[in-house]
């Protein structure tokens, strides 16, 4: 494919997954509002209409939460070829909503919206309004989720991490309960169950929800009593890296705000805490269980995101980029979401293995920086190769190339155009 033909299509997909605002991930199996996949989106307007791109970003605004938490899915209009939906959450405030969050990585996709901006006056405006809400947004995850001050933040759904059904978590989440009311999903109605999660993995995810329904939402009765919790490596490496260009976003832009002094000491303790997710014996960086206080010993392309927050010492780095080389090449394509060596691979199980180009560009970004162009050369070939081969997919199997989950996705639109041309 070459740039024109990736831009066309990439305008018609987004073009077609246009709610009015907002961007759906993809119809039918994701008809709603998601929280990273619109920050990811929001930039792949930005060629097309740019007015679009900061709009993108107004309807995630208009779903958070008196605490400053933006949900991660905002449930704007009905749909019934979803589930859980609404009525399942029962959470929400102006808009209806899930009651978690997902990666933050809104205030990244924004300073990289102001660089490719070409009318830098409109995105003074938009910044200069939507800066203080992602303030509040960023403040909310340290408040409410690293009550203790531990330096980094927790998380208490598979689903606030992105990352589902990641082998990552398989042991965390055999401590949660199973529902045992029937329910009908309807994600197989769109994909292949051979590449979407377990109905085991579904019972717990539904768990959780009921959890914190009944918790009625409360930071502290969550906080003490959820059955899941984790510090995820990569969500924090996001957090970081985000806080980071909230930073400069907010300095460029003159902001004034009690919050900034806050985040920029918190950065200071991730800088330390990110070490306590090291193993010596992997070499390499884990979530870590907090009911446990063990890191999640499987190795996934999470690890890596340390990287991608330019937060990783130069003692390890070395390491980290070696393994990277060698996990790059297990697999046809680099760079898969599980090392494929590991017995939990499955090259098309959604988490558990395919290839994320969103993940991948994030990753290949933090190598690039860190001076590794090689192996962030071979991740963007493999990507371009990816979506010569197969198209606009949600994933792609790690080893055939095939594309997997819902296709025409929104966000495989915004990175082709972002980062492949
Ligand atoms: C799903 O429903 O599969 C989503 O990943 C939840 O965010």
């Amino acid at each position: 494919m070459n740039s024109t033909q990736i831009l066309k299509t990439a305008h018609q997909i987004l073009q077609m997954n246009d709610f009015g605002g907002y961007t759906v991930p993809t119809q039918g199996l994701y008809p709603f509002q998601w929280n990273w996949d619109s920050a990811i989106t929001a930039l792949g307007w930005m060629p097309f209409d740019e007015a679009r791109g900061w709009q993108e970003i107004e309807m995630l605004v208009a779903g958070q939460w008196k605490n400053g938490m933006i949900p991660h899915i905002i449930f704007h209009k009905g749909s019934d070829t979803y589930f859980p939906g609404p009525d399942i959450w029962g959470a929400g405030e102006k808009l209806e909503s899930t009651s978690i969050s997902q990666p933050p990585i809104v205030a990244s996709m924004m300073l990289e919206m102001l660089r490719v901006a070409k009318d830098k006056e409109l995105a003074e405006d938009k910044l200069v309004t939507l800066l203080p809400a992602i303030i509040e947004y960023h403040l909310w995850w340290y408040r409410d989720r690293d009550p203790e001050n531990l330096g980094l933040v927790a998380s208490y759904h598979p689903w606030e991490s992105g990352m589902d059904n990641s082998p990552a978590w398989d042991e965390a989440l055999e401590a949660v309960p199973q529902v045992t009311w029937s329910y009908q999903r309807r994600d197989l109605n769109h994909v292949d169950s051979a590449e979407r999660p377990h109905k085991v993995q579904y019972d717990r995810y539904l768990y959780l929800v009921e959890f914190f329904k009944n918790c009625e939402f409360d930071a502290l009765k969550i906080y003490e009593n959820c059955p899941y919790k984790v510090q995820d490596v990569a969500l924090n490496s996001m957090l970081y890296r985000a806080s980071k260009d909230l930073l400069e976003l907010s300095i460029e832009y003159k902001i004034e705000h009690p919050g900034l002094a806050v985040i920029e000491a918190e950065l200071t303790k991730t800088q330390n805490a990110i070490n306590s997710l090291w193993s010596p014996e992997s070499e390499f960086f884990h979530s870590k269980n907090l009911r446990t206080g063990e890191l999640c010993h499987e190795m996934t392309s999470a690890g890596f995101m340390p990287v991608y927050a330019g937060i990783v010492d130069s003692e390890k780095l070395p390491k980290v980029a070696s393994l990277a080389n060698r996990w790059a090449h297990e697999s046809t394509y680099s760079l898969a979401s599980t090392i494929p060596s590991s017995s939990r691979y499955e090259p098309q199980r959604y988490w558990r293995g395919p290839i994320w180009l969103h993940i991948n560009w994030m990753i290949a970004q933090g190598f690039a920086e860190a001076e590794y162009p090689a192996l962030a050369g071979k991740m963007r070939d493999d990507a371009k190769a990816l979506l010569d081969k197969s198209g606009f997919f949600e994933y792609f199997h790690a080893d055939s190339g095939a594309g997997c989950g819902g296709d025409n996705f929104s966000w495989t639109a915004a990175i082709a155009v972002h980062w492949l041309i």
